[in-house]
């Protein structure tokens, strides 16, 4: 794909978006990242994004790299350069590039990258047929209230995930699932939706947010609390959300078929309520 990307300042063809091998993301995983999501060529929810990124920087003590009116700027340059009409905006920054040196270096500037990805979010046919999700220790460290690049036991997770024929790992802490290893976890019993609590123990989930809204707007009950992978097998419904995936129905966990093994009703109202939302 012949992409505009964005590095540091220049909007520039996918060839030429290099970056130093002195980064601190590259090095350390020292940076933190977002995903937009773009439907009709508009940004969705862009406001949560900004706000948690605005958070992860304060809690690593990291500079943001520019203005707010100058990312918002970049997002709609890139949107507009890539005439993307559907699909996500990834942006990351990092704390800059610098002699190879664990703690923070002096007077180095963020840097910033981003790219666009074309994908099919509203008529994602793994909606239509729910997906399948197998558990797996989570192994993250105890700050996932970061949404931090160090992304290696998600990674692996996925990989187990792929290798036994699944498309997402629930990630499990103690006898409780956190959350997946790229979206938050939920399971429906008798019309009320479960979901873990948030602390730093997962991540604070910008769809996960507009799905609370929504579901208070429409009379959906939601728990917050601790829920083991046993309860989940039993559950009427599970589904995940993320920024790439909204609300994704989930049919089989751990080779247990949930809510005969298609998408409920609670779980396909809620997509639909989200994307009606997300495409006003
Ligand atoms: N992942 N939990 C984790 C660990 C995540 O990585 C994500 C998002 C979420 C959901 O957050 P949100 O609803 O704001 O996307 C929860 C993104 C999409 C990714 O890494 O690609």
């Amino acid at each position: 794909m012949n992409r505009i990307v964005y590095v540091n300042g220049e909007f520039l063809p996918e060839a030429q978006g290099k970056v130093s091998i002195f980064d601190r993301g590259f090095l350390f995983a020292d940076g933190v990242y977002e995903v937009t999501p773009i439907i009709n060529g508009k940004l969705v929810d862009y406001d949560a994004h900004i706000e948690r990124l605005d958070r992860s920087l304060n809690e690593l003590k990291m500079a943001w790299p520019c203005t707010k009116p100058e990312l918002r700027k970049m997002h709609e340059g890139l949107v507009a350069r890539n005439k993307l009409k559907e699909g996500i905006i990834y942006m990351q920054v990092t704390r800059g590039v610098a002699d190879r040196m664990f703690n923070f270096p002096k007077d180095i500037k963020s840097s910033l990258v981003a790219f666009p990805q074309v994908m099919s979010l509203v008529d994602n046919p793994n909606a239509r047929t729910g997906v399948k999700v197998v558990t797996t220790p989570d192994i993250r460290w105890l700050r996932r209230d970061i949404k931090s690049v160090m992304l290696l036991a998600p990674v692996l997770g996925k990989q187990e995930a792929y290798e036994k024929g699944a498309s997402e790992a629930w990630m499990v802490e103690e006898g409780k699932v956190t959350e997946g290893t790229s979206s938050n976890a939920y399971i429906v019993k008798n019309n009320t939706i479960i979901t873990r609590p948030l602390s730093n123990r997962i991540l604070a989930g910008c769809t996960r947010r507009a799905l609370f809204r929504l579901a208070k707007e429409h009379g959906v009950i939601i728990e917050e609390r601790l829920f083991t992978p046993e309860e989940a097998y039993g559950a009427d419904e599970a589904f995940l959300s993320s920024a790439s995936q909204f609300v994704m129905p989930i049919v089989e966990i751990d080779g247990h078929r949930i809510g005969g093994g298609q998408p409920g009703p609670v779980v396909r109202k809620l997509r639909e309520i989200f994307l009606e939302e997300a495409q006003k």
